[in-house]
Protein backbone atom coordinates (compact mmCIF):
# COMPACT_ATOMS: atom_id res chain seq x y z
CA UNK A 1 0.00 0.00 0.00
CA UNK A 2 1.34 3.32 -1.14
CA UNK A 3 0.77 6.42 0.75
CA UNK A 4 -2.19 5.49 2.87
CA UNK A 5 -4.08 7.66 5.29
CA UNK A 6 -3.20 6.87 8.97
CA UNK A 7 -7.21 6.21 9.09
CA UNK A 8 -7.55 3.81 6.58
CA UNK A 9 -3.94 1.45 7.74
CA UNK A 10 -5.42 1.49 11.47
CA UNK A 11 -8.90 0.14 10.35
CA UNK A 12 -7.23 -2.80 8.52
CA UNK A 13 -4.66 -3.32 11.30
CA UNK A 14 -7.70 -3.14 13.82
CA UNK A 15 -9.79 -5.84 11.66
CA UNK A 16 -7.31 -8.26 11.32
CA UNK A 17 -6.36 -8.37 14.98
CA UNK A 18 -10.16 -8.81 15.76
CA UNK A 19 -10.09 -11.92 13.58
CA UNK A 20 -8.13 -13.72 16.03
CA UNK A 21 -8.95 -12.69 19.29
CA UNK A 22 -11.08 -16.04 19.96
CA UNK A 23 -8.10 -17.39 22.02
CA UNK A 24 -4.74 -15.58 23.99
CA UNK A 25 -2.08 -14.30 21.54
CA UNK A 26 0.89 -16.50 22.13
CA UNK A 27 4.00 -13.98 22.67
CA UNK A 28 7.83 -13.93 23.72
CA UNK A 29 8.55 -10.43 25.33
CA UNK A 30 12.16 -9.59 24.41
CA UNK A 31 13.64 -7.27 26.55
CA UNK A 32 15.79 -5.09 28.68
CA UNK A 33 14.34 -3.62 31.71
CA UNK A 34 14.45 -0.88 31.96
CA UNK A 35 11.31 0.79 34.01
CA UNK A 36 9.42 1.17 31.13
CA UNK A 37 10.08 -2.34 29.68
CA UNK A 38 8.87 -3.51 33.00
CA UNK A 39 5.67 -2.10 32.83
CA UNK A 40 5.13 -3.57 29.73
CA UNK A 41 6.11 -6.47 30.93
CA UNK A 42 3.45 -6.24 33.82
CA UNK A 43 0.78 -5.30 31.21
CA UNK A 44 1.28 -8.12 29.16
CA UNK A 45 1.03 -10.38 32.28
CA UNK A 46 -1.75 -8.54 33.93
CA UNK A 47 -4.12 -9.26 30.41
CA UNK A 48 -3.89 -13.43 30.40
CA UNK A 49 -6.89 -13.45 28.54
CA UNK A 50 -5.59 -11.86 25.59
CA UNK A 51 -2.16 -12.34 25.67
CA UNK A 52 -0.02 -15.61 26.59
CA UNK A 53 3.68 -14.39 27.73
CA UNK A 54 5.50 -17.86 26.65
CA UNK A 55 8.40 -16.59 27.58
CA UNK A 56 10.79 -13.62 28.53
CA UNK A 57 14.09 -13.35 26.90
CA UNK A 58 16.48 -10.82 28.15
CA UNK A 59 18.92 -8.84 26.03
CA UNK A 60 21.94 -6.66 27.33
CA UNK A 61 21.06 -2.88 25.99
CA UNK A 62 19.64 -0.31 29.14
CA UNK A 63 21.68 -2.22 31.69
CA UNK A 64 24.25 -5.05 31.03
CA UNK A 65 23.02 -8.67 30.58
CA UNK A 66 23.04 -10.27 34.73
CA UNK A 67 20.76 -6.92 35.44
CA UNK A 68 18.13 -6.99 32.27
CA UNK A 69 17.88 -10.62 33.58
CA UNK A 70 17.64 -10.04 37.31
CA UNK A 71 15.13 -7.29 36.71
CA UNK A 72 12.75 -9.61 34.48
CA UNK A 73 12.65 -12.31 36.97
CA UNK A 74 12.02 -9.63 39.75
CA UNK A 75 8.79 -8.70 37.57
CA UNK A 76 7.50 -12.08 36.75
CA UNK A 77 7.82 -12.20 40.77
CA UNK A 78 6.06 -9.24 41.43
CA UNK A 79 3.23 -10.25 39.35
CA UNK A 80 3.16 -13.72 40.99
CA UNK A 81 3.69 -15.23 37.28
CA UNK A 82 6.96 -17.01 38.36
CA UNK A 83 5.91 -19.90 36.12
CA UNK A 84 6.97 -17.59 32.90
CA UNK A 85 10.05 -18.54 31.99
CA UNK A 86 12.73 -16.02 32.00
CA UNK A 87 16.22 -16.48 29.55
CA UNK A 88 19.52 -14.53 29.37
CA UNK A 89 20.14 -14.06 26.00
CA UNK A 90 22.99 -11.78 23.93
CA UNK A 91 25.33 -9.81 26.40
CA UNK A 92 26.56 -7.88 23.64
CA UNK A 93 25.83 -6.38 20.34
CA UNK A 94 26.65 -8.43 16.87
CA UNK A 95 29.19 -6.17 15.80
CA UNK A 96 29.64 -3.16 18.07
CA UNK A 97 30.54 -2.69 21.58
CA UNK A 98 27.41 -2.43 24.09
CA UNK A 99 26.17 1.23 24.93
CA UNK A 100 24.04 1.54 28.19
CA UNK A 101 21.86 3.86 29.66
CA UNK A 102 23.00 3.88 33.44
CA UNK A 103 21.67 7.42 32.96
CA UNK A 104 18.45 7.31 31.92
CA UNK A 105 17.36 3.89 34.12
CA UNK A 106 19.86 4.46 37.25
CA UNK A 107 22.64 1.83 38.22
CA UNK A 108 20.00 -0.94 38.74
CA UNK A 109 18.07 -0.11 35.47
CA UNK A 110 14.95 -0.44 37.64
CA UNK A 111 15.85 2.66 40.07
CA UNK A 112 12.58 3.24 41.91
CA UNK A 113 10.63 0.07 41.62
CA UNK A 114 11.74 -0.54 45.57
CA UNK A 115 12.18 -4.02 44.42
CA UNK A 116 14.63 -6.53 45.84
CA UNK A 117 16.31 -9.53 44.56
CA UNK A 118 14.06 -11.91 42.55
CA UNK A 119 13.88 -15.50 44.08
CA UNK A 120 13.99 -17.38 41.21
CA UNK A 121 17.21 -17.70 38.65
CA UNK A 122 16.83 -17.41 35.15
CA UNK A 123 15.79 -20.60 33.30
CA UNK A 124 18.14 -23.02 32.07
CA UNK A 125 19.15 -22.46 28.56
CA UNK A 126 19.83 -19.33 25.94
CA UNK A 127 17.71 -16.94 24.73
CA UNK A 128 18.20 -17.48 21.43
CA UNK A 129 17.96 -21.17 21.66
CA UNK A 130 14.51 -20.79 23.52
CA UNK A 131 13.34 -18.29 20.63
CA UNK A 132 14.16 -21.28 18.18
CA UNK A 133 12.64 -24.06 20.06
CA UNK A 134 9.47 -22.31 20.69
CA UNK A 135 8.93 -20.95 17.34
CA UNK A 136 9.75 -24.46 15.78
CA UNK A 137 7.57 -26.34 18.58
CA UNK A 138 4.22 -27.43 16.65
CA UNK A 139 1.41 -25.00 17.44
CA UNK A 140 -2.14 -23.77 15.85
CA UNK A 141 -1.08 -20.27 16.18
CA UNK A 142 1.80 -18.15 15.00
CA UNK A 143 3.63 -16.27 18.00
CA UNK A 144 4.06 -12.48 17.84
CA UNK A 145 8.08 -11.16 18.99
CA UNK A 146 7.35 -8.22 21.02
CA UNK A 147 10.93 -6.40 20.83
CA UNK A 148 11.26 -4.14 23.48
CA UNK A 149 15.24 -3.63 23.05
CA UNK A 150 18.07 -3.94 21.09
CA UNK A 151 17.49 -6.81 18.24
CA UNK A 152 20.30 -8.78 18.98
CA UNK A 153 18.79 -11.74 20.47
CA UNK A 154 15.90 -11.69 17.63
CA UNK A 155 18.52 -11.21 14.43
CA UNK A 156 20.41 -14.30 15.84
CA UNK A 157 17.80 -16.06 15.93
CA UNK A 158 16.70 -15.31 12.58
CA UNK A 159 20.57 -15.92 11.22
CA UNK A 160 20.92 -19.19 13.08
CA UNK A 161 17.64 -20.92 12.26
CA UNK A 162 15.57 -18.89 9.11
CA UNK A 163 13.08 -21.56 9.12
CA UNK A 164 11.51 -19.84 12.55
CA UNK A 165 10.27 -16.92 9.79
CA UNK A 166 7.55 -18.67 8.96
CA UNK A 167 6.43 -19.36 12.81
CA UNK A 168 6.24 -15.74 13.49
CA UNK A 169 2.84 -13.44 13.17
CA UNK A 170 4.79 -10.13 13.60
CA UNK A 171 7.50 -8.51 15.07
CA UNK A 172 6.45 -5.23 17.10
CA UNK A 173 9.03 -3.41 18.19
CA UNK A 174 9.45 -0.09 19.82
CA UNK A 175 12.19 2.15 18.28
CA UNK A 176 13.77 4.14 15.97
CA UNK A 177 12.48 7.94 15.10
CA UNK A 178 11.15 9.87 12.02
CA UNK A 179 10.33 13.50 12.59
CA UNK A 180 11.51 13.25 16.55
CA UNK A 181 14.90 12.09 15.53
CA UNK A 182 17.26 10.50 18.13
CA UNK A 183 17.48 10.20 21.67
CA UNK A 184 21.09 9.02 21.74
CA UNK A 185 22.57 10.63 18.62
CA UNK A 186 20.76 13.39 16.28
CA UNK A 187 19.64 10.87 13.93
CA UNK A 188 19.26 7.48 15.99
CA UNK A 189 17.26 5.65 18.93
CA UNK A 190 18.62 3.87 21.41
CA UNK A 191 17.81 0.30 20.47
CA UNK A 192 18.83 0.66 17.06
CA UNK A 193 21.55 2.62 17.74
CA UNK A 194 22.83 0.12 20.28
CA UNK A 195 22.92 -3.19 17.70
CA UNK A 196 21.95 -1.06 14.25
CA UNK A 197 23.73 -4.47 12.33
CA UNK A 198 20.66 -6.73 14.53
CA UNK A 199 17.99 -4.14 13.15
CA UNK A 200 19.19 -4.45 9.54
CA UNK A 201 18.92 -8.09 9.84
CA UNK A 202 15.05 -7.60 11.21
CA UNK A 203 14.00 -4.93 8.90
CA UNK A 204 15.52 -6.88 6.23
CA UNK A 205 13.80 -10.31 7.10
CA UNK A 206 10.54 -9.79 4.98
CA UNK A 207 8.56 -10.41 8.06
CA UNK A 208 5.24 -8.72 9.15
CA UNK A 209 6.88 -5.80 11.06
CA UNK A 210 5.30 -3.27 13.38
CA UNK A 211 7.12 -0.16 14.82
CA UNK A 212 6.64 2.22 17.76
CA UNK A 213 9.04 5.40 17.51
CA UNK A 214 10.00 8.00 19.11
CA UNK A 215 6.96 10.20 17.52
CA UNK A 216 4.62 7.80 19.36
CA UNK A 217 6.26 7.42 22.54
CA UNK A 218 7.18 10.77 23.07
CA UNK A 219 3.14 11.75 23.07
CA UNK A 220 2.48 8.88 25.50
CA UNK A 221 3.75 11.08 28.94
CA UNK A 222 3.67 10.48 32.15
CA UNK A 223 2.09 13.22 33.86
CA UNK A 224 2.04 13.71 37.68
CA UNK A 225 -1.86 12.78 37.46
CA UNK A 226 -1.06 9.60 35.35
CA UNK A 227 1.77 8.97 37.94
CA UNK A 228 -0.86 9.49 40.70
CA UNK A 229 -3.56 6.97 39.44
CA UNK A 230 -1.16 3.70 39.60
CA UNK A 231 -0.13 4.94 43.01
CA UNK A 232 -3.63 5.89 43.83
CA UNK A 233 -4.40 1.58 43.10
CA UNK A 234 -2.94 0.77 46.27
CA UNK A 235 -1.63 -2.28 45.14
CA UNK A 236 2.15 -3.43 44.71
CA UNK A 237 2.15 -3.58 41.40
CA UNK A 238 0.59 0.15 41.49
CA UNK A 239 3.19 1.42 43.79
CA UNK A 240 5.92 -0.20 42.14
CA UNK A 241 4.82 1.59 38.54
CA UNK A 242 4.43 4.93 40.02
CA UNK A 243 8.19 5.13 41.95
CA UNK A 244 9.55 3.91 38.86
CA UNK A 245 8.01 6.17 36.46
CA UNK A 246 8.48 8.95 39.07
CA UNK A 247 12.22 8.17 38.68
CA UNK A 248 12.26 7.60 35.15
CA UNK A 249 10.69 10.46 34.29
CA UNK A 250 13.35 13.33 35.62
CA UNK A 251 15.87 12.33 32.57
CA UNK A 252 13.64 13.53 29.67
CA UNK A 253 11.99 15.87 31.85
CA UNK A 254 15.06 18.11 31.96
CA UNK A 255 15.95 16.92 28.54
CA UNK A 256 13.29 18.33 27.27
CA UNK A 257 11.51 20.29 29.43
CA UNK A 258 8.32 18.58 28.72
CA UNK A 259 5.67 17.15 31.70
CA UNK A 260 7.10 13.98 31.55
CA UNK A 261 8.70 10.97 30.73
CA UNK A 262 7.82 8.95 27.25
CA UNK A 263 6.96 5.55 28.26
CA UNK A 264 8.35 3.63 25.39
CA UNK A 265 7.73 -0.05 25.79
CA UNK A 266 4.07 -0.03 26.72
CA UNK A 267 2.97 1.41 23.74
CA UNK A 268 4.11 -2.08 22.15
CA UNK A 269 1.52 -4.22 24.26
CA UNK A 270 -0.86 -1.41 23.98
CA UNK A 271 -0.91 -2.46 19.85
CA UNK A 272 -1.67 -6.19 21.05
CA UNK A 273 -4.65 -4.81 23.27
CA UNK A 274 -5.94 -1.92 21.69
CA UNK A 275 -4.92 -0.78 18.40
CA UNK A 276 -7.67 1.70 18.25
CA UNK A 277 -5.21 4.48 20.26
CA UNK A 278 -2.43 4.39 17.93
CA UNK A 279 -2.41 5.58 13.99
CA UNK A 280 -0.11 4.81 11.43
CA UNK A 281 0.66 3.89 8.01
CA UNK A 282 2.79 0.82 5.96
CA UNK A 283 6.42 2.14 5.06
CA UNK A 284 9.45 1.20 4.09
CA UNK A 285 12.25 1.50 6.74
CA UNK A 286 15.66 0.58 6.06
CA UNK A 287 18.46 1.12 9.17
CA UNK A 288 21.45 3.05 8.82
CA UNK A 289 24.62 0.58 9.28
CA UNK A 290 27.34 2.61 7.62
CA UNK A 291 27.77 6.02 8.54
CA UNK A 292 28.95 7.07 12.06
CA UNK A 293 27.44 10.54 11.94
CA UNK A 294 23.91 8.58 11.22
CA UNK A 295 24.54 5.07 12.56
CA UNK A 296 21.15 3.35 13.72
CA UNK A 297 19.22 5.62 11.88
CA UNK A 298 15.83 4.35 11.27
CA UNK A 299 15.21 5.90 7.61
CA UNK A 300 11.08 6.16 7.22
CA UNK A 301 9.63 7.04 4.17
CA UNK A 302 6.61 8.47 5.70
CA UNK A 303 5.90 10.15 2.24
CA UNK A 304 6.46 7.15 -0.18
CA UNK A 305 9.31 9.48 -2.02
CA UNK A 306 11.30 5.99 -2.81
CA UNK A 307 10.28 3.09 -4.80
CA UNK A 308 11.54 1.05 -1.95
CA UNK A 309 8.89 -1.38 -1.36
CA UNK A 310 6.69 -1.14 2.26
CA UNK A 311 8.04 -3.25 4.71
CA UNK A 312 6.47 -1.88 8.11
CA UNK A 313 3.64 -0.78 9.61
CA UNK A 314 4.94 2.58 11.36
CA UNK A 315 3.20 4.25 13.96
CA UNK A 316 2.80 7.66 14.06
CA UNK A 317 0.29 8.94 16.56
CA UNK A 318 -0.98 7.72 20.00
CA UNK A 319 -4.17 9.03 22.22
CA UNK A 320 -2.30 9.57 25.14
CA UNK A 321 -5.25 9.13 27.60
CA UNK A 322 -6.89 6.54 26.13
CA UNK A 323 -3.43 4.71 26.19
CA UNK A 324 -2.64 5.42 30.49
CA UNK A 325 -6.34 4.80 30.53
CA UNK A 326 -5.94 1.04 29.66
CA UNK A 327 -2.60 0.92 31.52
CA UNK A 328 -4.29 1.57 34.70
CA UNK A 329 -7.60 -0.29 34.53
CA UNK A 330 -5.36 -3.36 33.34
CA UNK A 331 -2.57 -3.03 36.40
CA UNK A 332 -5.33 -2.79 38.46
CA UNK A 333 -5.72 -6.69 37.71
CA UNK A 334 -2.21 -7.04 39.62
CA UNK A 335 -3.30 -7.47 42.45
CA UNK A 336 -0.90 -8.19 44.86
C1 LIG B 1 14.10 2.78 24.38
O1 LIG B 1 15.40 2.71 24.97
C2 LIG B 1 15.31 2.36 26.32
O2 LIG B 1 15.93 3.32 27.09
C3 LIG B 1 13.87 2.19 26.66
O3 LIG B 1 13.67 1.06 27.47
C4 LIG B 1 13.18 2.03 25.33
O4 LIG B 1 13.10 0.69 24.94
C5 LIG B 1 13.74 4.22 24.14
O5 LIG B 1 14.66 4.83 23.28
CA1 LIG C 1 13.60 -1.15 26.47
Amino acid sequence: MSNASDDSVSKIRVSSNRLSKSRPRPIIIDTDPGQDDAVAIMLALACPEEIEVLGITAVAGNVPLPLTVKNALSIVQLCQRTDVPVFAGCDRPMVRPLVTAEYVHGATGLNGSGLGDPAQEAADGHAVDFIITTLLAERDQKVTICALGPLTNIATALEREPAIAAQIEEIVMMGGGLFEGGNVTPGAEFNIYVDPQAAAIVFGSGLALVLMPLDVTHKALTTPERIEAFRALGSPAGNCVAGMLGFFERFDVEKYGSVGGPLHDPTVIAYLLDPNVLTGRLCNVEIETESELTMGTTVIDWWNVTDRPNNCLVFGDIDAEAFFALLVERIAFLTH
